[in-house]
């Protein structure tokens, strides 16, 4: 029987979603990968877990997410039953829709029918009664935003989700949807973004609308999938999201040139000076930005989640610092 930590809260950041009335922890965890039916019950309890003693209150799912697609959620449901369940109102959990999830023209995108079905779904995999967020997953250039955004209110006033979300809108599609829930009466809580040193098109627009409009921001793919740690310096080590040769969006062989491992030497070496790892400064990068309430990063083991919340031990930057990073990543 799993008893949490007591002081599970002491050490975690926790910051304002937007002008919300919800606290996200400075570092959330994503069971995009690790979670799946190729992987061990075993470690991803233990993962789970220890998030949860470290004060990370937030566990984020999709539909798709396994392999295979529901896998991820139906895991996650099983260590609810498993004891997890008693602690859920201490937790913030999300699952999204947008991306295929089942054949025919109700399986994916941004339709009513496919959002409501879907979400109905995800709660029956994790055999929960509401999740906290429900995003939409990303922009359906071929529904009406009203309805998607239609979709989420009443998502949200069904009971089934708490506050609604969305991911990889742009700043346009962002304003759109956020002035469309407002008129709904269900404010858009959050935005899930990729947002790392590596990705940043958020700074060129979408943040500062996200600021001015109280909208929440959590970064996801913050070590780009693997490339802003150590683990690529020498070689491809053979469990590593590369190693495994993972479809379905993974970062490949390819992803690994020349001049992106030289700037991750040379980022490592930033790090190192700061006496943190490569991790833990490219988290400590995107939360120096108030705007960005919480970093969502995976795991595939118990030491890369400790080594990734020991990155609150040092979340700020010299001048030097921001100017040093900025002439690796610019060049
Ligand atoms: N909204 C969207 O469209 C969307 C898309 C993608 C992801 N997401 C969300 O964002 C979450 C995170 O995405 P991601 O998994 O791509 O994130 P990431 O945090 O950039 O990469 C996580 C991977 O990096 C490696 N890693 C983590 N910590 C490490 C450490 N301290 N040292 C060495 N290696 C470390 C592990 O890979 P190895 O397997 O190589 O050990 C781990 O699985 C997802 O789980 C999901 O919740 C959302």
């Amino acid at each position: 029987m799993y008893t949490p930590a007591p002081n599970r809260y002491d050490a975690m950041k926790y910051n304002r979603c937007g002008r919300s009335g919800l606290m996200l922890p400075a570092l959330s965890l994503g069971l995009w990968h690790n979670f799946g039916s190729v992987d061990q019950y075993n470690n991803m309890k233990a993962i789970i877990y220890t998030a949860f003693d470290r004060g990370i209150t937030h566990f984020d799912l999709a539909n798709n997410y396994g392999p295979p697609a529901g896998e991820a959620e139906r895991n996650f449901g099983k260590i609810l039953k498993d004891g997890f369940n008693a602690y859920r109102d201490e937790m913030i959990i999300s699952t999204k829709a947008g991306y295929y999830m089942w054949p025919g023209p109700y399986g994916e995108w941004g339709s009513r029918k496919y959002l409501v079905a879907s979400i109905d779904q995800s709660l029956q995999r994790m055999g929960l009664d509401y999740v906290d967020i429900f995003y939409s997953h990303r922009p359906d250039p071929n529904t009406p935003m009203e309805e998607t955004m239609l979709a989420l209110d009443h998502i949200v006033r069904s009971g089934k989700a708490l506050y609604a979300g969305i991911s990889s809108y742009d700043a346009q599609q962002t304003r759109e949807a956020v002035t469309i829930l407002k008129q709904l009466g269900t404010p858009c809580l959050i935005h899930q973004p990729k947002y790392s040193m590596f990705v940043r098109w958020v700074e060129d627009g979408l943040m500062d609308l996200l600021g001015e409009e109280g909208v929440g921001c959590i970064a996801f793919s913050p070590l780009a999938q693997g490339l802003l740690t150590n683990k690529y310096l020498s070689g491809v080590p053979a469990g590593s999201r590369v190693g495994r040769g993972l479809t379905n969006g993974a970062i490949g062989e390819g992803d690994i040139t020349p001049e992106v491992l030289g700037k991750i030497k040379e980022l490592n070496s930033i790090a190192a000076a700061r006496g943190q790892s490569l991790a833990q400064m490219a988290i400590a990068w995107l939360l120096k930005d108030e705007r960005v309430t919480s970093v969502l990063a995976g795991a595939s083991s118990v030491a890369q989640l400790e080594d990734n919340i020991a990155c609150l031990n040092n979340l700020s930057f010299s001048a030097d610092e921001l100017a040093a990073i900025e002439m690796i990543l610019m060049r």
